[in-house]
């Protein structure tokens, strides 16, 4: 397999660095405009392959999308991220133009590729992909959901004082500090529901530390995170690479499902070598197609401003 990702920015590195440490890739490209930065992220990850014990080739290339040639995936991080007090969606003017100029040229260099949309707002920017590339929708598909899913895991795990691998939960809905709609009600510790171990008032303090996940670890950084999104693209990768089949919350474009249309937003998909295998629609609660549908109001009028 191979795989580019575009933008050596710390998401990209990251993304880039988990993949080859996962070494199920032959090659990882990693490309950025900023002359020789990735190159330079790439020799130094490779100075760790018989550290870290993987033989993935890492290639890194300023702005030459021939090299990218061949892509099985190919992963967009470019433009900006965040910095502390903006939302998501503050983004979208500059990164808008980005993201539809990436994929445009993904697709020219590799046909076939699958594209996982990480630049923010990450909706709207996977939406923004489908309708500037024409792409069948099984191969666009947005990263949030896996991302919101771990943050969402790794809180319930905190508020349980347990390992977090005791836990399944998802988060699906839009990637933003209102949109995301955690599904407390459905996570489960080793098959036992959650809602059994914690007070109402865990419950909704588990739900709001997740939802505004991302904007936690701005404040304190400076800027957006990487090392969670980074795994949690080459999660996404790998259940591509290994046609695994596995279920993980995506941005997929909906015709209908859920009772939404022509929007991208986070809903359970089963993902393997075509990308996107399956939607899955599951049984909501009244409370969660509520939350849902108001996520996707949300979504639709950062669509709006495209
Ligand atoms: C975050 C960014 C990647 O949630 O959206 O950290």
């Amino acid at each position: 397999m191979k795989v580019t990702v575009v933008g050596a920015g710390a998401v990209g590195a990251s993304c880039a660095e988990y993949i080859a440490i996962k070494d199920f890739a032959d090659e990882i490209v990693l490309i950025d405009i900023k002359e020789g930065f990735a190159e330079g992220k790439a020799m130094d990850l490779m100075q760790t392959a018989s550290l870290n014990g993987f033989d993935s080739t890492i290639v890194g290339t300023t702005n030459d999308y021939t090299k990218t040639a061949g892509s099985d995936v190919a992963v967009i991080t470019s433009g900006i991220p965040r910095k502390p007090g903006m939302t998501r969606e503050e983004l979208i003017g500059i990164n808008a133009g980005i993201v539809k100029d990436v994929a445009e040229k993904l697709i020219a260099a590799s046909p076939n590729v699958i594209i996982i949309v990480v630049s923010n707002p990450m909706d709207t920017m996977a939406y923004l992909a489908h309708k500037a590339t024409g792409l069948p929708k099984n191969r666009i598909i947005g990263m949030g959901g896996a991302l919101d899913s771990a943050r969402f895991k790794y809180r319930l795990a905190e508020a349980l004082e347990c390992a977090q691998s005791d836990i399944s939960a998802m988060v699906i809905g839009g990637h933003s500090d209102t949109g995301m709609v955690p599904l407390i009600d459905k996570a489960v510790r080793n098959s036992v529901p959650v809602t059994e171990f914690l007070s109402e008032e865990k419950q909704a303090e588990v739900v709001e530390a997740t939802k505004v996940g991302g904007a936690t670890l701005t404040k304190l950084l400076g800027t957006s995170a990487w090392y969670a999104p980074g795994a949690a693209v080459s999660e996404l990768v790998r259940a591509i690479a290994l046609d695994s089949q596995k279920m993980f919350p995506c941005s997929a474009l909906l015709e209908g499902e859920y009772g939404l249309s022509d929007i991208s937003i986070g809903v359970p998909c089963i993902i393997g070598k075509n990308g996107i295998e399956k939607i899955v629609e599951i049984e909501l609660s009244d409370a969660e197609k509520e939350k849902l549908t108001a996520s996707a109001e949300g979504v639709s009028k950062v669509n709006d401003l495209l």
